[in-house]
């Protein structure tokens, strides 16, 4: 199936900004979530049918830690990606977890769990 760009910026967001000061983002911005646990960015994902999906999270990360996060799938944790260090935060990376998606509407949530919070992120393609 043909892939939809979800952009961060149209995302639902606790704890974080929508900046434009580094290039290279897609739509409008990015989200910049607060350097925090527990800082979220939440895409509402439509799948016409139930089934596998890989969720890829465009990011950047400019520092010299990797930054993980937990992705929830409706309210369950479904993987904890490493968003790895990019080379600084004009350069952008992916990275690609699989879900099983229901009908309908799934919300995808990716959450900070260190102190450092999340990476720039910049869209989700499922
Ligand atoms: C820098 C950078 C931000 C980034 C932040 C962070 O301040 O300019 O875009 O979000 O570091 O550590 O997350």
């Amino acid at each position: 199936a043909a892939s939809t760009v979800y952009e961060a910026e149209q995302a639902t967001v606790l704890h974080g900004t929508v900046d434009a000061d580094h290039t290279g983002y897609t739509g409008t911005g990015f989200v910049n979530s607060t350097n925090e646990t527990g800082a979220y960015v939440e895409f509402a994902v439509h799948a016409t049918a139930a089934g596998s999906a890989g969720l890829t999270f465009r990011y950047a990360n400019g520092t010299t830690a990797d930054r993980p996060g937990a992705v929830s799938l409706n309210g369950v944790v479904a993987a904890t990606p490493q968003f790895t260090r990019t080379a600084n935060w004009d350069t952008w990376a992916a990275t690609t977890v699989t879900v099983m998606l229901t009908a309908g509407t799934n919300l995808v949530r990716v959450t900070s769990t260190t102190a450092g919070g999340l990476p720039n992120l910049d869209s989700l393609t499922v």
